[in-house]
């Protein structure tokens, strides 16, 4: 029985309350720090690989990413305001679900950070070495991707991808957080961008490029679905904001939900406009999509000031996500589960500083070494696991804990939930067989782990004896 222990909630939502931090954000602010940790790589470079995989049915695969997020989102928000605590479905996992199953979201998120870090650090050295060709600078070939990531070229290491990581764990190492104003003004950049590109775009669209419009069917549009599912991971975060919202119970709700319709209206947009512009084959190998549609369209000038607004946008994902990380892998050793080491508090700088470099270093190299389209649909499969976790977790705190207070309550309780774990799993089974292997591997070194290691030395373990 010692692998269902769990946390009590009404502890933890007590102790929440009195965490002291301060409780300014609004549903507007949630709204904003959503969209800001959602648009990165996945618009502005997936794009092009889904565009190759559903041809410009790509609208079409983002509206089904899109409702399987809405639906875990759902199930998500109840969670979120019902026990608004930091640490995100790892922390309501372990109330809920008890121990094993808690590290098991836990071992799957850090595969959704910490390579979204990696996969966001790719994304941004395709727009960087976009924009410096545009002032005739380029790299040796050698340094602009992983090994085997672009067709016919010999290319060894992503050095822009590692050197921005490096950068970025540097400032989170002395303890920079994102503040909520370099957020908005991120978030404005990136919506200008994207706006940018369906408004100057759509004049150049030849709708005779929609056609075909699903060349390789529904399992092209399906498998590009369960790739472009990427383009929407972050609105999770939002919850992991609970403690310092207003009024979490009415707010996060709105913020989670409002973010992802936003990202998916827009996303939607520039799939129509750039598969009008460009017949959809030729974004193979394209590290930069967005812009090149641009270039193609001859508007050399706006396609510049989409790099330069996609590198600086794409920023605040890889600080948000790294962030993301050190706190999952900070939470789960407090509770005893990973080497207390690791939630060390750096004396001067009031950080987990030895965590945060060690992340960012193992997530570097991986960024520099490992192509952009497997990193995506590792980050996939784990964060669609860790969802239809929390979706089956909703249903087990509604028997467990009928009483608990629930301003936001889910719809259609069991119906939603099943249906966000059945929309999970579908996108889960369109992703590749070596994702799968891949994916099982990681989670077979975390049940080892798990049985060698965290089991004993686990917090309620010790409380308990
Ligand atoms: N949704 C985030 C991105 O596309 C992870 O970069």
């Amino acid at each position: 029985m010692s692998l269902f222990r769990k946390k009590n909630v009404e502890q933890m939502i007590a102790s929440a309350e009195r965490t002291g931090l301060k409780k300014a954000l609004g549903a507007l602010d949630l709204t904003f720090l959503g969209i800001g940790a959602i648009i990165g790589t996945g618009i502005f470079v997936l794009t092009g690989t889904g565009a190759v995989q559903a041809g410009p049915a790509l609208m079409i695969a983002f509206l089904i990413a899109a409702v399987a997020c809405a639906l875990s989102g759902l199930a998500y928000a109840e969670f979120a305001s019902t026990i608004p605590v930091a640490g995100s479905i790892y922390t309501y996992s372990y109330a809920t679900l008890g121990e094993l199953a808690a590290w098991i979201i836990g071992w799957d998120l850090m595969l959704e950070y910490g390579l979204a870090t990696s996969a966001v650090s790719v994304g941004w050295s395709g727009y960087l070495q976009s924009l410096l060709a545009g002032f005739g600078f380029t790299l040796p070939t050698a340094l602009t991707a992983a090994p085997g990531a672009v067709a016919g070229a010999t290319t060894l290491f992503n050095l822009p991808a590692f050197l921005v990581t490096m950068a970025i764990t540097t400032l989170l190492s002395v303890g920079v957080r994102e503040s909520t104003r370099v957020n908005n003004a991120m978030v404005a950049i990136k919506v200008a961008v994207v706006l940018a590109v369906i408004a100057v775009g759509v004049f150049h669209v030849q709708p005779a490029n929609w056609r075909p419009f699903m060349p390789n069917g529904w399992h092209g549009v399906f498998g590009a679905a369960a790739v472009m599912f990427f383009a929407f991971i972050g609105f999770d975060s939002v919850s992991s904001a609970a403690e310092e919202v207003k009024r979490p119970k009415r707010d996060l709700p709105i913020g989670i939900i409002a973010s992802l319709a936003v990202c998916a209206v827009l996303y939607v947009a520039v799939a129509v406009v750039v598969t009008g512009i460009v017949p959809s084959p030729r974004f193979a190998d394209v590290s930069h999509p967005v812009s090149f549609a641009l270039q193609v369209a001859g508007q050399n000038w706006v396609a510049g000031f989409i790099d330069l607004g996609a590198v600086l946008g794409m920023l605040t994902v890889i600080l948000v996500m790294s962030y993301g990380q050190t706190r999952i892998i900070f939470a789960m050793s407090r509770d005893g589960l990973l080497p207390r080491r690791l939630s060390r508090v750096h004396p001067r700088f009031a950080t987990p500083f030895t965590t945060t470099w060690i992340v960012g270093i193992v997530f570097g190299l991986i960024g520099a070494l490992v192509p952009l389209n497997v990193l995506a649909e590792l980050i996939n499969i784990g964060t669609l696991a860790a969802f239809s976790m929390v979706s089956i977790a909703v249903l087990v705190l509604r028997r467990t804990h009928p009483h608990l207070p629930r301003a936001f309550r889910c719809p259609g309780v069991p119906v939603v939930p099943l249906a966000a774990v059945a929309a999970c799993v579908f996108l889960m089974v369109n992703l590749q067989p070596i994702t799968w292997v891949a994916f099982s591997t990681w989670l077979v070194i975390g049940l080892a782990v798990y049985f060698g290691y965290s089991r004993k030395r686990s917090v309620l373990a010790t409380a308990a004896r």
